[in-house]
């Protein structure tokens, strides 16, 4: 097929950088060819801190992943994350320009770009113009405006922001590293791309992505993200709450939450009991499990709480008819959807990467969403040269911004 494209997803996470190569296309296959996983110690909260280690680790896992599909990339997609990131929903207004006036990509291009002229802070970059909707004279409502007549077209947009420096850097990590990068993708829209349904979409839904040092929280409605935002709390908070909570060191926290963590302590049988290696020492202390779940539960709760809180930010009111999709390697923890029903009053399920044929079993876990969402994203924005997105007009014309603004770096 002429729109295939070998991509790169490559996820920067906190707790790991993830490469993956895989075959897509624009109706969102993705074909998977060779995976690696690389521990990341250069980024804190989603964000580069330490230029050489994390070119280290990039260089590392796309080397890996190569290695494996025994292919090169094509283009790189890279995710990205920090709270810093926020989005802002704006309009655009332009007469159209054909004398049929029969609405031309040339059109939904304009538009999407003069919703783009709002007020962004020196330091900061816009790195997504996406369309929610089209107005065509008066007319509300419109996904698709090309083809349509009329004089007027509007469009709502969503405009998602980073600070400058957070991006120059991951840009710079992949350079050195020695890859072209061709697009950068915010990691809560990359993970909805891989683990909500279309249905859930138009119906919808609210994606709560929690990594190891943000949890990235992205309401769609209509189809389409109406809100975005980064929370500064993940699975490593958790596990500093355990360390603290039953004095012990990082590493054995974190083994003990991936091995007998849980959110609720009503479910964990009182006589319970799990040995504690004691800080500075090689002495055990047998402690009730119960105590893990009473410290893990309530903090993955408040992180749903402060996600919920995005929901009302967003200006949507009422229920999310699809409700909650939790995704992320912190979704992991057992109980965890209990935890988030219990807070949303609403329908949630885990997100799983879907869709995905070839080494599908290397991405099958939540902590996946993201990589694999980066490659659909590129599949779907990317178009091969000879490929105009004839259903997808304005999204590729945002694209193409982006390309154009990434070059401007060097
Ligand atoms: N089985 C498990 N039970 C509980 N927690 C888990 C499990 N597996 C992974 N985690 C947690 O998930 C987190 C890592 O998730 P993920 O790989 O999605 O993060 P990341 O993408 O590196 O980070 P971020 O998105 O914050 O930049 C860690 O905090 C880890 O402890
Ligand atoms: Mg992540």
């Amino acid at each position: 097929m002429s729109g295939r494209k070998r991509l790169v997803g490559l996820d920067l996470g906190t707790s790991k950088v993830a490469a993956v190569i895989a075959e897509a296309d624009e109706y969102g296959e993705v074909v998977v060819e060779g995976v690696a996983e690389v521990p990341a110690e250069g980024l804190r909260r989603g964000v580069v801190v330490n230029i050489e280690k994390t070119v280290h680790a990039i260089q590392t896992a796309l080397v890996g992943a190569e290695r494996m599909a025994g292919v090169r990339g094509e283009a790189v997609v890279a995710s990205l994350a920090g709270p810093q990131i926020t989005s802002q929903t704006s309009r655009g207004v332009v007469a159209v320009s054909h004398p049929d006036r029969e609405i031309g990509d040339d059109d939904v291009e304009r538009v999407v770009e003069a919703s783009r002229a709002v007020s962004v802070a020196s330091d900061r970059q816009v790195i997504h113009v996406l369309p929610r909707a089209f107005t065509v004279d008066g007319q509300e409502g419109v996904r698709d405006a090309v083809g349509m007549t009329g004089r007027r077209l509007e469009v709502e947009t969503l405009i998602v922001t980073a600070p400058q420096t957070a991006v120059q850097n991951v840009v710079k990590c992949v350079r050195q590293a020695g890859f072209e990068l061709d697009d950068v993708v915010s990691q809560g829209l990359a993970a909805g791309e891989a683990v909500l349904t279309p249905n859930e979409l138009d119906l919808g839904v609210v994606l709560i992505d929690i990594g190891a040092g943000t949890t990235d929280v992205v309401v769609y409605t209509d189809g389409a993200p109406l809100h975005l935002a980064v929370l500064p709390l993940g699975g490593n908070h958790v596990t500093n709450d355990i360390a603290i909570g039953l004095r012990t060191t990082l590493a054995e926290a974190e083994q003990l939450k991936l091995n007998y963590g849980h959110t609720l302590p009503e479910v964990i049988p009182p006589e319970e009991r799990i040995d504690v290696r004691q800080v500075g020492g090689d002495r055990f202390q047998a402690t009730p499990r119960r105590f893990l779940a009473e410290i893990i539960g309530p903090r993955m709760r408040e992180i749903f709480l402060m996600a919920r809180e995005e929901i009302r930010r967003s200006g949507h009111d009422g229920l999310l008819p699809a409700g909650v999709v939790v995704t992320g390697g912190g979704a992991r923890l057992m109980g965890i959807t209990d935890v988030a029903q219990g807070v949303f009053d609403s329908a949630v399920r885990l997100g799983l990467p879907t869709a995905v044929a070839g080494l599908a079993d290397r991405v099958a876990g939540p902590s996946y969403a993201a990589a694999v969402g980066l490659i659909r994203w590129g599949g779907r924005m990317l178009p091969a040269e000879d490929v105009r997105e004839r259903h997808q007009p304005a999204l590729a014309g945002a694209y193409q911004r982006t390309m154009r603004w990434l070059r401007g770096f060097f």
